[in-house]
Formats: structure tokens, C-alpha cells, sequence
């Protein structure tokens, strides 16, 4: 766990940065999902236990198709213990998770991402001493040469499928203005462009859905923005989101709903505007 400094999460719209730092509204029209439709992700009840602390403790969540959804609460709420659960890093002691209408909890985590859930890590994780092409490389998955016999029979095929996942590697990277990083080791990019290449990573198999832990974290204002228009970006293409945050511009600008998590348990949902206000939600926050 990282310890963040707490949240200001109720004083938006805030005085401390200029207005043009502040990660752009979005408008009614961007909004893309649809809550007739079954949800993308519905997790039921779910328990995990650390010796005697209950991380996460009977908490459910939903996840509709084409939305931005923002998970929000205290320094250890639980809500990285939640996505280690959903994304089945970590076995939950109780409880369901469904994606897109499949149990995830019987498969392992590289068959979740093949399904479209994939996650980023609160702390980016980037192999520092690859290039930031390599590190895009290593997320693509069942390729013709990982297996050994086919180094030798279908090398013609094996060409053809790097070739394509470099172009498709380097168009994401364009996207994300990482490509002039490209062949520099990934262990030179600041924290905030480490995120971004996390980001970028996880687009490379054409994910559904993205769970995104504190993705503005330690990342500057100027970023964060263009973390924000991405993210906008992707949503409207169709990319279902769930991100934990503690910058509150970014919820309040991003998120169609979101859930707040307090000791383990759901403590409310909401819209951003409505978890604003929320009595309960304040009460957590100044530790009431
Ligand atoms: N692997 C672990 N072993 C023991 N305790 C853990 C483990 N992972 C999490 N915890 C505990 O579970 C609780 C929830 O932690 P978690 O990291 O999920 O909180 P969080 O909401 O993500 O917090 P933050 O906002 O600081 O990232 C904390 O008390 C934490 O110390
Ligand atoms: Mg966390």
C-alpha cells in the first residue's frame, strides 16, 4: 500500500491550481453507456482477509458497459485489495466476480486479460532495463513464436506478427506522445509518463475494460490533463473504465458514477456531484 496524503475530495472546484490545470468536463453527449444494459463488471460480496484485517469486507460493485466509473475512499479503504479481487491477482476469501458475463475467479490472470480486463498497478510497473518499445512488446499475448517449434517452421509468420505489433506499439505510443521515448529505456521516464506507458500497455490487447489505480498520482498537472483526455478519448471508442483516485478534479471530470469505499465496505454511490455532498462520505474523510 501507498501512503497517499489524504484527499481534499470536497472542495471542488478548488483554488489550488488554475483553471486551465483542470482536466476538461465532460459534456452529457460524451457519455457513452447505456444503464438498461447488463453491467460490463458486477463483483457480490466480496471478502479478503490479512491475518486479522479486514480489507475488504462484503463489498459489491457494477460497472456498466461504455462508462467511466471512479472508486474513491481513505487511505486504506481497501480499494487496491478490491482490484487485486476483481482482477483475481488476489483470491478473494468470499464472494463473485463476473466479467462480461464470465466467473473470473477460476482463471488466471493472463486468461482475464485475454477476456479485455486488464489493470495498472498503483505503483507503475515498468521494466526499467527494457526499452519502452519492449515493455509495449511484452503485453501481447499468444503470438506464433512463443512456441519453440515454431521459431524454426513458421519464422516467415513470426516476422510478420512483429512487425504488425511494433506498428500497432508504436501507434499507441504516438497517441500517448510517448513515441520519441520509444527506444530509450523505459527506467528513464518520470513517474508521470510511467503511468502513461502503463496505460499504453494495457491498450495493446484491445482491452474492454481498464482498471486504473490512482492514475494521476505524482503526476503533474499538465499530465494529468492529457492522462484525462486520453482517457476521454478511449471511453468515447468504446473502453469501459474503473479508476481509484484521490485527485477529485479527476473524478469529478471523468467519472459517470462512482462508489466510496470506508474500512473495507461500501460506504455509498453516486454520481460525482451527489458523493460531493454525501454526509457519510465527508464524515469518512475527516475520520468522523
Ligand atoms: N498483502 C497485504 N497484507 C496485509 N495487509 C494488507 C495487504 N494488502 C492490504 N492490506 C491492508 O488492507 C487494508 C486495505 O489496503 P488497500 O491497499 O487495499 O487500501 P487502499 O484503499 O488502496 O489505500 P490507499 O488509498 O492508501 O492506496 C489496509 O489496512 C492494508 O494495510
Ligand atoms: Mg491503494
Amino acid at each position: 500500500m501507498v501512503d497517499n496524503p489524504s484527499p481534499q475530495p470536497m472542495d471542488h472546484p478548488s483554488t489550488e491550481h488554475p483553471s486551465t490545470d483542470r482536466p476538461a468536463q465532460r459534456s452529457k453527449s460524451d457519455r457513452t453507456f447505456d444503464a438498461n444494459l447488463p453491467p460490463l463488471l458486477s463483483a457480490q460480496d466480496l471478502c479478503k482477509s490479512f491475518g486479522g484485517v479486514r480489507a475488504v469486507d462484503h463489498a459489491s460493485l457494477e460497472v456498466p458497459q461504455g462508462s467511466i466509473i471512479g472508486l474513491i475512499g481513505p487511505n486504506g479503504a481497501g480499494k487496491t485489495t478490491l482490484f487485486n479481487l476483481l482482477s483475481n491477482f488476489t483470491r478473494p476469501d468470499s464472494g463473485d466476480v463476473m466479467f462480461n458475463g464470465t466467473p473470473i475467479h477460476p482463471l488466471p490472470s493472463h486468461q482475464i486479460a485475454q477476456l479485455g480486463l486488464v489493470r495498472t498497478f498503483q505503483v507503475a510497473r515498468v521494466l526499467s532495463r527494457l526499452s519502452v518499445l519492449d515493455n509495449m512488446l511484452l503485453a501481447t499475448q499468444n503470438q506464433t513464436g512463443e512456441a519453440l517449434l515454431n521459431v524454426w517452421t513458421r519464422s516467415r509468420q513470426i516476422a510478420k506478427e512483429e512487425r504488425l505489433q511494433r506498428r500497432h506499439a508504436l501507434e499507441i505510443l504516438d497517441s500517448v506522445g510517448l513515441s520519441h521515448m520509444a527506444h530509450q529505456y523505459a527506467g528513464s521516464l518520470s513517474g508521470g509518463q510511467r503511468k502513461l506507458l502503463e496505460m499504453a500497455r494495457a491498450l495493446m490487447v484491445n482491452p474492454k475494460l481498464i482498471l486504473l489505480d490512482e492514475p494521476a498520482a505524482g503526476v503533474n498537472p499538465t499530465l494529468i490533463n492529457q492522462i484525462c483526455t486520453h482517457i476521454q478519448q478511449w471511453n468515447r471508442e468504446g473502453m469501459t473504465f474503473l479508476i481509484i483516485e484521490h485527485n477529485m478534479d479527476v473524478i469529478m471530470s471523468l467519472c459517470d458514477r462512482v462508489w466510496v469505499m470506508a474500512e473495507g465496505r461500501n460506504l455509498a454511490t453516486g454520481t460525482p456531484t451527489e458523493i460531493q455532498t454525501n454526509p457519510a462520505v465527508l464524515a469518512a474523510y475527516l475520520g468522523q
